[in-house]
């Protein structure tokens, strides 16, 4: 059998075994890291040479073995040896076979502690660009949809029970905010990814008179960090990446929830759509939810992510360990969860078919009034806790004798109260409620509007944000292998 190649023979005699270097192996995870390793040793070799670490021949010579390698790596054709530690490994060895000794130049200055929290900060500023234009055509859907249904009365609920009637566009659009949290996390993670370790070396700088600010603005960082150990141990940010995605996974699991039991004929508030239903192989009849279920049951996935990552940070002592190899694990996995699961919500919100008139019924049943009858009193001087004490015993009145509030008369009414005249049945009805909560934020078609052009310009923001750091990066990208 081929003999596995270290970086490390020097000191070895016998050096580790089989199983230990097949154990101690991360290229089966980290090999996704190719191009952004192979960018960082383009910025870290024109360091080296402007500072005259490297001579110009060398630098020369560096410079194109890795541009040979970094279009081989885009065409999916990259050499990997799959015997090797890790992308790190690989990408050295490969240069140096092109090149011959300039290629073992290149590590001058740098470790791989320095080198590895470089690559998942750059993997990770575009994964989280991409996660973030994911939660936002998930949020565009439900914009779209809440528009067109701001007229669409609902029961709205608490505790699962009947509580004070909605719009189908108001309770969409109160799933859009929440997801409009989780891209402002996003954001707010990038800021923080977006910060150069590069030229920490292993833990304590080098002797080597590098410039870091300069490697930082080649790879496109807002900053190099300013202290070397933190930059080979800091995770935060895949803790941040990973927490920020398991929330967005609840989030996500909660609409879907929804829809769940929406679709069940108990409810019969929504009609999922087949394309993204699937049937049973012993009911024949049977259309089931089940992308929505998978959607919610991989939440479960992502908060074990989470968790994975927290504990492999926990009571880790300065600096690089080797345990943080792990962190890749979770951060890829977590990140290709949760845009599926962004990707399969996206058309099954479009697609899902709301039925108005079951959710209007829906409403009009579980006095979803009262408290609008509790406020007549309370508006007429009655204490609101008074007032609702009385409308407690009308609609314990109503469910004996099997009737709505809006259907009693005014002499059943004026038995609880003598506050009450004709005008009560103006307040009654389930539309009046809706239309009647014009406060700001509040379920009326006239206060809805408010959240659409609120929404939208963030989503603009949002959306230019993601356009502007793509192309900044791509620029920084294209200048370094040009
Ligand atoms: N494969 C390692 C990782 O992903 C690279 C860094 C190795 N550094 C070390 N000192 N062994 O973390």
């Amino acid at each position: 059998m081929k003999e596995r190649k270290v970086l490390w023979s020097g000191r070895f005699g016998r050096g580790a075994t089989e199983e230990t270097l097949e154990f101690t192996s991360s290229l089966a995870v980290d090999r996704l890291l190719a191009r952004y390793d192979l960018l960082g040793s383009l910025a870290h070799a024109r360091m080296l040479y402007r500072q005259g670490i490297l001579s110009l021949e060398d630098g020369r010579n560096i410079t194109d073995g890795l541009k040979v390698l970094y279009e081989q790596a885009e065409e999916g054709e990259l050499p990997i040896d799959p015997r090797l530690e890790d992308i790190h490994t690989n990408n050295e060895f490969l240069l140096t076979a092109i090149i011959g000794d300039a290629g073992a130049r290149l590590h001058t200055g740098r470790s791989r502690n320095d080198q590895v929290a470089t690559d998942v900060r750059m993997w990770l500023r575009d994964a989280i660009l991409e996660t973030i234009e994911a939660v936002m055509s998930l949020e565009h859907a439900l914009m779209e949809r809440a528009s067109a249904s701001v007229n669409i009365i609902m029961p709205g609920f608490t505790h699962v029970q009947h509580a004070q009637p909605i719009t189908l566009g108001h309770h969409l659009m109160a799933h859009f905010y929440h997801l409009q949290r989780d891209t402002e996390r996003f954001l707010d993670c990038y800021r923080r990814t977006n910060i150069s370790p590069l030229g920490s070396a292993a833990l304590a700088g080098t002797t080597y008179n590098i410039d870091r600010s300069y490697t930082a603005r080649l790879l496109g960082f807002e900053a190099p960090c300013a202290n070397s150990l933190d930059g080979v141990s800091d995770r935060d940010f895949v803790a941040e990446y990973i927490f920020a995605a398991s929330l967005c996974a609840v989030h996500l699991s909660s609409l879907c929830e929804e829809l769940i039991y929406w679709s069940s004929p108990e409810f019969g508030f929504v009609e999922m759509d087949e394309a993204h239903s699937t049937g049973s192989s012993i009911m024949p009849q049977k259309k089931n939810p089940d992308v929505a279920e998978l959607i919610r049951g991989r939440t479960g996935a992502t908060i074990g992510d989470l968790t994975n990552i927290l504990c492999t940070l926990k009571a880790l002592p300065f600096s690089y360990n080797r345990d943080l190899q792990e962190d890749k694990t979770a951060l890829f996995a977590a990140h290709e969860r949760i845009n599926t699961c962004l990707l399969m919500a996206t058309p099954m919100v479009a697609a899902t078919q709301f039925d108005k008139e079951r959710m209007l019924a829906a409403a009009r049943d579980g006095f979803l009034n009262a408290t609008d009858l509790a406020d007549y009193l309370a508006g007429k001087g009655l204490p609101f806790r008074q007032a609702h004490a009385v409308v407690g015993k009308a609609v314990r009145y109503c469910i004996e004798k099997d009737k709505r509030l809006e259907e009693l008369t005014i002499e059943e009414l004026g038995a609880f109260s003598d506050l009450f005249s004709e005008d009560v049945f103006d307040i009654l009805p389930i539309e009046q409620c809706v239309y009647r909560r014009m406060s700001m934020g509040g379920t009326s078609p006239e206060a809805i509007p408010m959240q659409f052009s609120q929404g939208a310009s963030i989503l603009t923001r949002q959306k230019d944000f993601v356009q502007k750091e793509r192309d900044r990066l791509d620029r920084a990208f294209r200048q370094l292998i040009a």
